[in-house]
This record gives structure tokens, C-alpha cells and sequence, in this order.
């Protein structure tokens, strides 16, 4: 069975141009004009692309007493929905939990996936146990471990673990990632604030200023120049993050950022709102910011400084929401937007005028391919590229609303949006998944992609690394040592 996607514009992140796609055994197998197959997709009017690839969710993850509610059936349901093929999950281990048990409970829980899938590993703790099994979560294919430098007394480290697991991620040809807010500092704001009786979700927002980002994000790019390995920033919401890591790429520093599209999109006054599932059902880390951190945020885009744009899909119902009532610190962090991420960026990115189609094809699928190593197999249109493409009608509309999604909870954060530009069709390996808002998708067809370490960028910052060490300087004549 082979099938032909016929009469559309081919948009990759370096290229437009007119040719139809021919798809067999879930790959691409031929660009060009007038292509035949057994199936044949009316791309009239549409930009073939690259599946998006959201490299930040958290499905049925155990956090602050609770599961966040999208499992990887409805999570990557929601994803093909909005025109996204893959996604990459944090696994996480509890503290002293090993990674390759943890490994073993994602496996257990992503069989479900509708779309292509990996894992990033999370270093939740350090010892002998974490160094060690490492190597093997690598020839797992799993080349990226993140780190939280923030919930503290759960899931933080301190600096001397984040030097040592950055330079044992370096070793193993990997890619280091930080949440980084200064967990020791939103710690004593919180507990300050609860105690003037600021206990509403907008104290949330309160208890992590910018200026906690801009510190941990300076800090983490200073520990991994000296551990000597590449560093990704997630979930980059305001310029102090920004500019931190806008000064470390200017210096040739190996740095990427991640803004959310929730933080491009909606800004901290939705913490004011007088309805308090309103405000804490918006309530993440880091918070959302004012326009200014937007527009910041949209300027890296532009000029490249900023790479990447994510969901950190990690969603809880409205009763969930409600365990924190009386406490904003245990009202569950996180929200959705994996099935809005590529329509509400195609709307006011491209829609704009802010991001080219080529732009938005590197930001939301691309880049992050190449960043973690697999590229051309996702993230690509080429002959020999996975057929996860999006078949994107940039004249289509809708309004988001909680009734019509996928995602399993109550509501949605971009409720009532219009959104203009949205997927006609969505393949994940060549087979159609969604159909003009209708998905056809089947539960266990994602399959797990192994990711290649030791990537361009590793050899080239090891090279520089080894070139630029401290070595003892070769003298020829010591002086005797004066008695
Ligand atoms: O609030 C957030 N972001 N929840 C998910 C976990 C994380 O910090 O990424
Ligand atoms: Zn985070
Ligand atoms: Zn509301
Ligand atoms: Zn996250």
C-alpha cells in the first residue's frame, strides 16, 4: 500500500517549494512532480511539513501528590490532533529510585501511544547507582537528562550534583537540560508569602520572580561551560532567561532555549482573575509573565537565539487544581496545549508576520530533531524521512474549546481562542491519523525512537574542550629552591 499526497507546497525549515509526497512502508519514498499510489491526499491549497515534535511533556506523571491527568493515549491523541507526530517524555525517578526502573514504568505506560515517542531521563538524585546505570540508559537510545534546580526537598540538586551529572553527560556524548529556577529562593518566598496570608494561585506567581529563572538559568550555563557538555534550557519564560542564554550562544557557548507556548501566548494577569479555578488551573513553573518577557520571548524566536517551542504538557483537572486551596504551593504545577501548540504558533507567529513558514517548520520539528539526534529520520521531509508529516490548511479556522479536545481534562487555558491554520490531514508513519479535526488514530501504533549520542555538537565542543584544557607548562631549567 503506498500513498501520494498530492498538489501541495513541501515547507521544511530551509525550503518551499511544489511536489508531491509519495509514502511507502511509513516512510517517504520519492519528491516530485506527479507521483502515483494506491491512496491519494488533496493537499490543494496546503503546506506539506514536517509532524511537529514537542519535546516536553509529562503523561500520567507522579507529581505533588497526585498523576497529571493526559496519559500517552489521550496525550498523543491530543498531539496528532494539532498536527504534532512525536513527543519526548521526561521519565523520572523518584529519589533513590535507579533510572532503569524508572525506565521500565515509562515502557509500561507509553505502549498506549498513538504517535512516535522518546523519553529524556530525569536526574532526580545522585550516587554511584545514577553514574553507573547512565551508560545504559544511553545505549538506549535516551542521549538527554534533564535536572531540576527547583521543588526543593523533591526532585532539586544542589550544584555540586549538577557539575557532577553534567560532566558525566558530557562524557556519554549527551545533551544536559535544567529547569532552572532557584529552588532555595522560591522556597523562602513561598513560605513568607503563605505566612501573609497570600495563599491565592497569583502567590504562585509572586513566589518566583524572574530574576530566580535569569540566576539558575546563568548558573546552569556557567556549570555546563565548565563540565564541557551542551545545554538546553526548558520552559524559557521571560528575558532574564533569555538574555542569559542569548550572552552564552553570542560567546560561542553550546546553549539552547525553550520558550512554551503558553508563555508566548497568555501573560500573568490571567493570576488576577477573581475565579480561582480560573487562575490556578494556569498555575506552572516557571509562572506566566508580563508583555515585555513576551515579546522577548517572540524576539528570540527571530533572531535564533531562542530554538525550540514546547508545551510542557503536563495537565490536572479542576479537582485536582483544588488540592490547593488555601495553599497555592500544593496546587499542582503544570498545564496543557499539546493539541494547540502548532495552530496557536501558526496564528500569532506566522499569522503576524513575527515567524516565516520556514521558521515555524525549525521551532516546532527541526531544530529540536537535530538537537537530539535524529535527524533526518524526524523532523524531516526527505526521501528516506519517517512519513510523520502535517498536511497544514493555513486557512482553516476554529475556536479552541475545552468540549471539542482531546486532552482528558475539564478545560482548556486557551479557551475560546480562534485559531487560523490548522492540520488538513496528520500522518504518523504514513498512516492518517486525523482528518479535518477528525481523529482515526489507533491506540499502541507509536513506537519508541532511539536517539544517536555523541552528535556534531558534542565533537565539536569536546574538540574545543580538549584544545583549550589546562596543561603544566614545559620548562626546560627549574631554579634550585632557595634554602
Ligand atoms: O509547572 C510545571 N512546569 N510542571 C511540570 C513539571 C516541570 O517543571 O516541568
Ligand atoms: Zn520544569
Ligand atoms: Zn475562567
Ligand atoms: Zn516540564
Amino acid at each position: 500500500m503506498s500513498t501520494v499526497i498530492r498538489g501541495g507546497t513541501i515547507v521544511t525549515a530551509d525550503l518551499s517549494y511544489q511536489a508531491d509526497v509519495l509514502i511507502e512502508g511509513g516512510r517517504i519514498a520519492a519528491i516530485g512532480q506527479g507521483l502515483v499510489g494506491d491512496t491519494v491526499l488533496d493537499a490543494g491549497g496546503c503546506l506539506i511539513m514536517p509532524g511537529g515534535i514537542d519535546p516536553h511533556t509529562h503523561l500520567e506523571m507522579p507529581f505533588m501528590g497526585t498523576y497529571s491527568a493526559d496519559d500517552f493515549e489521550s496525550g498523543t491523541r491530543a498531539a496528532l490532533a494539532g498536527g504534532t507526530t512525536m513527543v519526548v517524555d521526561f521519565a523520572l525517578p523518584s529519589p533513590g529510585q535507579g533510572l532503569l526502573d524508572a525506565l521500565q514504568m515509562w515502557d509500561n505506560k507509553s505502549g498506549r501511544a498513538h504517535c512516535d515517542y522518546s523519553y529524556h531521563m530525569a536526574v532526580t538524585w545522585w550516587g554511584q547507582q545514577v553514574f553507573d546505570e547512565m551508560q545504559a540508559v544511553v545505549d538506549r537510545g535516551i542521549t538527554s537528562f534533564k535536572h531540576f534546580m527547583a521543588y526543593k526537598g523533591a526532585l532539586m540538586v544542589n550544584d555540586d550534583e549538577l557539575f557532577a551529572s553534567f560532566r558525566r553527560v558530557g562524557d556519554l556524548g549527551g545533551v544536559a537540560m535544567v529547569h532552572a529556577e532557584n529552588g532555595d529562593v522560591v522556597a523562602e518566598l513561598s513560605a513568607r508569602l503563605l505566612a501573609e496570608g497570600n495563599t491565592g494561585p497569583e502567590a504562585h506567581a509572586y513566589s518566583r520572580p524572574p530574576q530566580v529563572e535569569g540566576e539558575a538559568t546563568n548558573r546552569a550555563i556557567m556549570v555546563a561551560d565548565m563540565a564541557g557538555v551542551p545545554l538546553y534550557v526548558v520552559h524559557v519564560s521571560c528575558e532574564d532567561s533569555h538574555e542569559a542564554i542569548r550572552r552564552a550562544r553570542a560567546q560561542g557557548k553550546r546553549v539552547w532555549g525553550e520558550p512554551l507556548i503558553q508563555h508566548l501566548t497568555l501573560d500573568e494577569s490571567e493570576y488576577f482573575n477573581a475565579d480561582w479555578d480560573h487562575a490556578a488551573r494556569r498555575v506552572m513553573s516557571p509562572p506566566f509573565r508580563n508583555k515585555q518577557h513576551q515579546d522577548s520571548l517572540w524576539a528570540g524566536l527571530q533572531s535564533g537565539s531562542l530554538s525550540v517551542v514546547a508545551t510542557d504538557h503536563c495537565a490536572f483537572t479542576t479537582d485536582q487544581k483544588r488540592t490547593g486551596i488555601g495553599d497555592f504551593t500544593k496546587i499542582p504545577n503544570g498545564t496543557g496545549g499539546l493539541e494547540d501548540r502548532m495552530p496557536m504558533l501558526w496564528t500569532h507567529g506566522v499569522g503576524t508576520g513575527r515567524l516565516t513558514p520556514n521558521e515555524f517548520v525549525a521551532v516546532t520539528s527541526t531544530n529540536i530533531a537535530k538537537i537530539l539526534g535524529m535527524y533526518p529520520k524526524k523532523g524531516a521531509v526527505l526521501v528516506g524521512s519517517d512519513a510523520d508529516l502535517v498536511v497544514w490548511d493555513p486557512e482553516a479556522t476554529k475556536t479552541i474549546t475545552a468540549g471539542a479536545q482531546q486532552s482528558a481534562i475539564d478545560y482548556n487555558v486557551f479557551e475560546g481562542q480562534t485559531v487560523k491554520g490548522l492540520p488538513r490531514f496528520t500522518l504518523t508513519r504514513g498512516v492518517v491519523a486525523v482528518t479535518e479535526g477528525k481523529v482515526d488514530s489507533r491506540k499502541g501504533h507509536g513506537e519508541f525512537v532511539a536517539r544517536e549520542p555523541h552528535g556534531q555538537v558534542n565533537r565539536a565542543l569536546s574538540a574545543w574542550k580538549d584544545l583549550t584544557a589546562p596543561r603544566p607548562v614545559q620548562r626546560g631549567g627549574i631554579p634550585a629552591s632557595g634554602v
